[in-house]
């Protein structure tokens, strides 16, 4: 708490005194400890609070009430309380120290601390979880996170975009891959027989793969719309870029086709760099560091350098005639491999690049047919180091062609009445996509493992905390 009464200074946060302009009397300061060191007539302590990477040192003298009782007893990771002077650092490390004149151990922590001083794997980190938002890396990571939420927010809302909550209980799979978790209440033989018309909504339930079907319907009234929450697969894919939960920022445009879309999902990753780089400065300069060396220059790049676009039939081409050995050879018709995307990015064009225009056959019901009669207006952007980060398309609008889409999906026309009848009463032409909260992070942080951005990932085999 920081409750201020006439004995206690208000509560500051290190990373405001860290960056104060002066020497100041009376400071207050709560955190947690990252180090004790004890010489003859004091001792230093490191004390963090989370607000930046760096802690700020507090020296605590012999004859402090405590001294002996409490103070040279503190471990790493106690949490205590600094009351004192904020004076200018004897010492090269740091501009400013607090002198304290009163040292409250709220506290202690055991001698086993999992996170003591010293490098630890990744592996070892998410197997605590609870304790990893304290280490220099998952601090940086997880206020990244925050703030690119609000750019996300940002964006969009000065853009005039509505945010719409579509729902996470469902019965539509959106993508058609069939990669749903099931909702249900069913117990016993019911349960045993899959009888749904016994289940808690009367039919089968799912959580949603995308709120995409949801928002199309609230663009079809707000005109520009864009949903920003959890969403969730059930695929078994065991590689560093999927996340059983994961968020996703969908945006969907009405009076829109797929030229204005991608201009959106350009705009929209360049923006979001843009702030990361103004606003966390310090946390991706530990990121180049100790992460990807590459890291600005990459995130400068992207800032402001235009990307490249081709269709899939050129990228094919462009495949096919690199002399590049691919593990899965490239065919017309088939899915881009995640080692096609990083070969177009990384070593054909060196940035950013939208593949549009897919062949019909391996895209969802909802895309929009070209002229051509073989392609939907498909696009997917990808980004060096990782691939796909954003998916998206121009929705098909025309009512003949949706339900024959419906049809040779193998979709029946009944369950998705609701989003036919947006054909029926005023259709328009919209488009819109979906960006990985967490593969966006990936990016702007350097992090390799999709399981290292979010708090508490769940992975196949994985749902611990
Ligand atoms: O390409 P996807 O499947 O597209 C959709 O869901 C559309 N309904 C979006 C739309 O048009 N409104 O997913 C969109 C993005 C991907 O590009 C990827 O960044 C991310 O979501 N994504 C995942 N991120 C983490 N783990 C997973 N398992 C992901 N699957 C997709
Ligand atoms: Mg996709």
């Amino acid at each position: 708490m920081s409750h201020s009464s006439p004995d206690r200074p208000e509560r500051s946060l290190v990373k405001s005194l860290l960056a104060a302009d002066g020497p100041r009397e009376e400071v207050r300061i709560q955190g947690w400890v990252r180090t004790r060191r004890d010489s003859k007539a004091f001792s230093f302590v490191e004390v963090n609070d989370g607000s930046c990477l760096k802690g700020i040192q507090v020296i605590a003298d012999a004859d402090l009430a405590n001294y002996e009782s409490e103070i040279v007893h503190i471990r790493t990771g106690a949490s205590v309380e600094i009351v004192g002077a904020l004076v200018e650092s004897q010492g090269g490390g740091q501009a400013f120290e607090i002198q304290a004149r009163d040292v409250i151990v709220h506290g202690n922590a055991d001698e086993d601390f999992p996170l003591q001083k010293k490098g630890h794997t990744m592996e070892f980190l998410r197997s605590i979880a609870h304790l990893r938002p304290r280490s220099n890396l998952f601090g940086a990571v997880f206020r990244v996170r925050s703030r690119l939420a609000y750019a996300i927010h940002r964006f969009f809302q000065e853009r005039d975009f509505v945010y719409v909550h579509t729902p996470i209980i469902t019965a539509s799979d959106c993508e058609g891959a069939g990669e749903m978790f099931r909702v249900t209440t069913l117990k016993g033989e019911d349960f045993a027989a899959g009888n749904d018309a016994k289940d808690f909504f009367d039919k089968r339930a799912y959580l949603t793969v995308s709120g995409q079907l949801e928002g199309e319907t609230f663009a079809c009234a707000l005109s520009n719309i864009y949903t920003f929450g959890p969403t969730f697969r059930a695929e078994n894919s065991h590689t560093s870029r999927h996340a059983s939960e994961f968020w996703m920022i969908e945006p969907e445009m009405a009076f829109c086709d797929l030229g204005g879309d991608m201009d959106l999902a350009e705009a929209m990753i360049k923006f979001l760099v843009e702030d990361a780089l103004e606003n966390c400065a310090g946390d991706l300069d530990f990121f180049g560091k100790f992460i990807d060396r590459g890291l600005h220059e990459r995130l400068e790049f992207v800032r402001d350098r235009a990307f490249e676009r081709v269709s899939y039939t050129e990228a094919v081409e462009i495949l096919q005639s690199s002399g590049e050995k691919f593990e899965y050879p490239v065919e017309y018709g088939h899915n881009l491999q995640s080692e096609h995307e990083r070969f177009l990015t990384e070593k054909h064009f060196k940035c950013p690049v939208t593949v549009y225009n897919y062949p019909r056959e391996i895209k969802p019901f909802y895309m929009r047919l070209n002229d051509d009669q073989k392609t939907v207006a498909a696009m997917d952007l990808l980004v060096p180091g990782i691939g796909e980060i954003v998916g998206g398309s121009q929705r098909e609008e025309r009512l003949d062609l949706l339900q024959s889409n419906l049809e040779s999906h193998g979709l029946s026309e009944e369950d998705y009445w609701w989003y036919v009848d947006l054909r029926r009463y005023g259709t328009v032409p919209h488009a819109g996509f979906g960006l990985g909260f967490e593969r966006m992070l990936m990016f702007v942080t350097g992090v390799a493992n999709i399981r290292d951005v979010i708090p508490f990932p769940r992975v196949p085999g994985w749902a611990e905390f």
